[in-house]
């Protein structure tokens, strides 16, 4: 019986090795569009492409490309419609970062739209009597919100960069918010699982639950009438609306009723920076990111620097050798993030410095391939709690060579979780991402110091990463990635994975991924890490934890006149949608 099953296996593995010299004699795989040896298959167009987190944010966004706007305008549009259609990311109340490349001009640009401290702000506004944060006013108040950036944000990179109206642009989110969206298992769950908290304030129960505060249900359709009336009273009255019209007002009163600090002329002083894209080469490839005031970029060239002293595709992806090798150089990256990085406008950011290659080389010298370094030899620290799962990301290329890549959140899911009366505008609480106290770690378990120490009008450290890589100047990759403290090493997984392993984009974005902080010591695991692998990690020293997933990937790759994209599958109801 067994020499029959083993004769059979073997005449089995014979006739397929034949298949395949048949295949390998006809079918030029290497040209091929679609690649039969790979597991993850990317949705491939020919006209431009938008990414996101919902798919029907990416449609509205893909619907502009097919009218003929630019890679900007659909930004735009994508990222006005995410705020009716991804409640606890997607905003007007919040702030983030775009990095645009130009084709004509062959330039890249990165605006900075964080949000800034109110003039109110001062360095021990979140202490208690006996000296500790108190994390529910850093967390969960008024006075946890930053000015929001994303209006000034998004109005700017459309006004200068894009081709189409403001009113074009935010007109189709006012019809999803005024018809409703269809409700789907991941929002009725989100929302359900935050019921007390969301409901505690009646703005917020208003906007996101039924009467009486009772929750939807998947297939039931969500109607935002106070946020259709700011979208209605943005379109009619420009971006100033918000920072000087009768949604100022609203803010401002609901600001002065219960502690809060933003007032009118924090909100009309508010200011969009353009900053200088931070670039490093890494084996061939170019890549640009996110500077100051996010960590991103520095970060993420910073590690690309020392990486490029390892051999990483002959250790292979997902092996003990190359995730302890991330492993190393994350700790090495985050324990400087924690003394040198802030706001660039407040404090001076060794940024030369941090993404030098001679500096990377140095640090690339400390690397043991066999053993794990201990973050407390590398900085003392506290351990940390775990993160929220929430802020958004989205890719878009259009089809004359243009591109954006932008993150933008509320920082926890759905902010502070207070909604502006009248309004249907979730404010952040991106406050907490200032270090309320010197060493004591925020929610993302993120220690800082002096260079992100609350100040007025100061912006609070970021992670968020948008980022492109170029091939020959032109842009190859578009990508980026939620996740707090995750999101850095994240966005470098799928650089690599493209850049070393090789992959197609959806394999880059679906494989599983790594995270360390440096503090606290454990290198995180996504399940998908075979028992083999941790064995091999925990020999090398590592202390591995089996961790949650990390992330929601949206990405666009161009490659030989198409476009392939991938959105994440960790997350729900995201897409990337193809103009054909
Ligand atoms: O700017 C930052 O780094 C954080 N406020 C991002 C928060 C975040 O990504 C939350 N979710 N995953």
């Amino acid at each position: 019986m067994l020499k029959h099953m083993f004769a059979s296996i073997l005449v089995f593995g014979i006739a397929n090795a034949s298949l395949s010299t048949q295949a390998a004699n006809h079918v030029n795989e290497g040209a091929a569009i679609i690649r039969y040896d790979t597991i993850h298959h990317p949705v491939i167009g020919k006209n431009g492409m938008v990414s996101s987190q919902r798919m029907l944010a990416s449609k509205i966004g893909a619907d502009i490309l097919r009218q003929g706007g630019n890679a900007v305008d659909a930004a735009v549009a994508t990222g006005i419609a995410l705020a009716v259609t991804l409640p606890r990311a997607g905003n007007l109340g919040g702030g983030g970062f775009m990095l645009i490349h130009l084709a004509k001009q062959s330039k890249t640009i990165a605006i900075d739209y964080r949000e800034m401290a109110p003039k109110k702000a001062h360095r021990d506004m979140f202490l208690d009597g006996d000296g500790n944060v108190d994390n529910r006013k850093a967390q969960f108040s008024h006075q946890s919100s930053g000015v929001p950036g994303t209006v000034a944000g998004l109005s700017h990179a459309l006004e200068k960069y894009g081709t189409m109206s403001w009113k074009q642009v935010v007109a189709p989110a006012i019809e999803i918010a005024e018809q409703g969206i269809l409700v789907s298992y991941d929002l009725s769950e989100n929302l359900k699982s935050r019921h007390a908290w969301l409901t505690a304030n009646s703005a917020t129960k208003k906007a996101y639950y039924k009467k009486n505060g009772v929750p939807y249900e998947p297939g039931e359709i969500l109607v935002q009438p106070d946020l259709a009336w700011s979208l209605k009273r943005l379109a009619a009255h420009g971006p100033s609306e918000f920072y000087q019209g009768e949604i100022a007002k609203k803010i401002v009163a609901d600001m002065q009723a219960n502690g809060g600090l933003i007032s009118f002329e924090d909100l009309a002083s508010y200011r969009v920076a353009e900053r200088e894209a931070i670039t490093t080469s890494y084996r061939g490839y170019t890549v640009a990111s996110m500077p100051p005031t996010s960590s991103g970029g520095i970060h993420i060239a910073q590690m690309l620097n020392i990486l490029e002293h390892f051999p990483l595709k002959q250790m292979g992806a997902g092996s003990a050798d190359a995730t302890h090798l991330l492993s190393e150089v994350m700790k090495l990256a985050y324990a400087d993030r924690a003394e040198h990085l802030g706001d660039p406008d407040h404090f001076n950011v060794p940024v030369k410095g941090l993404t030098s290659k001679a500096y990377a080389k140095q640090l690339a010298n400390n690397i043991s391939l066999s053993k794990a370094m201990a973050s407390k030899d590398i900085k003392p620290g506290n351990p940390a709690p775990y993160e929220s799962p929430d802020t958004t990301h989205f890719s878009v290329m259009d089809s004359q060579g243009n591109a954006v890549s932008n993150t933008y959140t509320l920082n926890f899911s759905y902010g502070s979780g207070i909604v502006i009366p009248g309004t249907g505008i979730l404010m952040n609480n991106e406050m907490d991402d200032f270090s309320s106290k010197p060493g004591v770690p925020n929610a993302f378990g993120l220690v800082g110091g002096e260079a992100n120490a609350i100040a007025p009008t100061k912006r609070p450290l970021s992670s968020m990463t948008p980022t492109m890589i170029f091939k020959d100047d032109k842009p190859y990759v578009v990508t980026g990635s939620p996740g707090g403290s995750r999101i850095i090493t994240t966005v470098l997984q799928v650089l690599i994975n493209v850049m070393d392993h090789e992959m197609n984009i959806a394999a880059a974005v679906n494989a599983p991924r790594v995270h360390h902080q440096w503090l606290p010591d454990q290198l995180e695991l996504e399940p998908g890490y075979s028992p083999d692998t941790i064995k091999l990690l925990k020999a090398k020293g590592q202390n591995v934890k089996s961790g949650k997933t990390m992330g929601s990937v949206q990405s666009i790759m161009y490659k030989n006149g198409l476009f392939y994209g991938a959105s994440d599958p960790r997350r729900p109801d995201a897409g990337t949608v193809a103009v054909q």
